[in-house]
């Protein structure tokens, strides 16, 4: 029902009418202008750059300012990144500015893992966004979006082309951020040099599908120059806090034995072109391009994730409602699985116990058996032993009784005809004791 109402709202002729005279809507645009003015701007620009590359110098010239300047050793164990909010203002305009620095990034030994607090970085400021979003009371009109704008990619000039590290890096950062590549120091170069070197580094960002930020060719206003800029991509930047006498002019540059490099000057570098692009004619549609592009990626991303989806197997319109009750029934039945397949789990784990319990009793039952099978042996043997001694003992018994008779009759003998002689008598003596040793001493029987 609701389908076909908006479907008649859509078929419904619209008519073009003339006014009669001045209404006064025509003053929205400037509506707009002093809402966004009162309100004020935000911009946050992320540096990726090796240590002591000019990313701090670098900002310092581009907003004609001195930011806190903490210098990174080059003994960080892994990338880190540092946050800086400043409130600056130029006319009317109040700007939030958040600068995000990397410190640390291309000193690890192993660098394979550097680009991961930059992504997850970007990802977490996505995500408090989202959070904020889908809350049921939002403040979206007053929270601090930190969601980066645009990632100024620092690529060293010494070398022929980029490093595998900055190949990677881009690569995995171009989903989600605008980037905008910028060689780094390049009064360091030679002109020849540089011309190759930047091409070589576009060749190679494209033949590696690196997508980097394209300034907006649509508006007829900008279109001619953002095209041009697009052709000298990367730029190559000069960034100087000093100020030297050019002329009768204090200009900022970098002051060498054998002359000086101006940062302002086009025909020493690319700066002033950076700064034209990046903040007089394209800073609102890098805020645009992260809010459309970028974040409504990771939103996607994010709620099909979370199971939700526009349009059902059949391609209808799949309402929010819908989906909450899909997942809801989706959820319910996994949770059911879950309860089945944990209760089929214990009764194994029961089972499986059991059974152990019950080999373990069997084991003792044998021994058992086995035990008292060795104890009756023992008594057996035992019950024999003590036969034994009780049959030596009585023949022991019986020869004492016989030795004892013996004795008293060769005693009496004695006593009745006395010896004539000592020889008879040590005869006599010999043949008692014979007689005695040989009763105790021969085997029992
Ligand atoms: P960390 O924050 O410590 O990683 O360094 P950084 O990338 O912020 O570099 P920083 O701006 O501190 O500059 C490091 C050194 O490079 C300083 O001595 C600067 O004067 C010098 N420097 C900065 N920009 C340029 C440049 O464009 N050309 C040359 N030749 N030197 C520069
Ligand atoms: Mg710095």
């Amino acid at each position: 029902m609701a389908a076909n109402e908006v479907d008649v709202y859509a078929n419904e002729e619209k008519r073009t009418l003339e006014l009669g005279g001045h209404v006064g809507f025509d003053s929205l645009p400037d509506q707009l202008v002093s809402k966004s003015v009162a309100q004020g701007f935000c911009f946050n620009i992320l540096c990726v750059g090796e240590t002591g590359i000019g990313k701090s110098t670098l900002m310092n010239t581009l907003f004609n300012t001195t930011f806190e300047n903490e210098e990174a050793s080059h003994y960080e164990q892994e990338v880190k990144l540092r946050s800086q909010t400043y409130e600056l203002q130029e006319s009317n305009v109040n700007l939030k500015l958040t600068i995000v620095h990397t410190v640390g990034f291309g000193d690890q030994i192993n660098k394979e893992e550097s680009f991961k607090p930059i992504t997850d970085y970007i990802d977490e400021q996505f995500e408090n966004f989202l959070e904020e979003e889908l809350k049921i009371k939002r403040s979206l009109w007053n929270y601090h979006d930190s969601r980066i704008h645009v990632c100024l990619y620092f690529i060293a000039p010494n070398g022929h082309s980029l490093k595998s590290l900055d190949l990677v890096t881009m690569k995995k950062l171009d989903s989600k951020v605008n980037i905008i590549p910028v060689i780094a120091k390049a009064d360091s170069i030679s002109r020849t040099d540089l011309d190759k070197l930047k091409i070589k580094i576009m060749s190679e960002l494209v033949s590696n599908g690196v997508q980097i930020y394209q300034f907006p060719t649509e508006d007829e206003a900008i279109a001619e120059i953002n095209s041009s800029m697009n052709t000298l991509l990367p730029f190559a930047v000069v960034g100087s806090t000093e100020d030297i006498k050019v002329g009768n002019k204090m200009v900022k540059a970098r002051l060498y034995p054998w002359g000086s490099v101006q940062v302002e000057n086009e025909s020493h570098c690319d700066f002033v072109k950076l700064r034209e692009m990046l903040l007089r004619v394209n800073m609102e549609d890098l805020r645009e391009q992260t809010h459309a592009h970028h974040y409504e990626l990771y939103r996607r991303c994010k709620l099909e994730e979370m199971g939700f989806k526009d349009k059902g197997p059949d391609s209808q319109p799949f309402s929010l409602q819908e989906t909450y009750e899909t997942k809801r029934k989706e959820f319910f039945i996994e949770l059911q699985h879950k309860e089945e397949s944990m209760r089929q789990m214990f009764v194994n784990k029961v089972k499986e116990t059991e059974a152990e319990l019950k080999e373990k009793e069997k084991e003792l039952h044998e021994r058992f058996e086995q035990l008292k099978r060795m104890h009756q042996e023992e008594k057996k043997n035992l019950e024999e032993k003590r036969r034994e001694l009780e049959e030596e003992m009585n023949a022991f018994n019986r020869r004492k009784v016989a030795a004892e008779t013996l004795m008293g009759q060769a005693l009496q003998g004695c006593s009745q005809q006395p010896f004539k002689k000592d020889k008879d008598k040590k005869k006599l003596f010999m043949f008692f004791f014979c007689h005695i040793f040989s009763f105790f001493f021969s085997p029992l029987s």
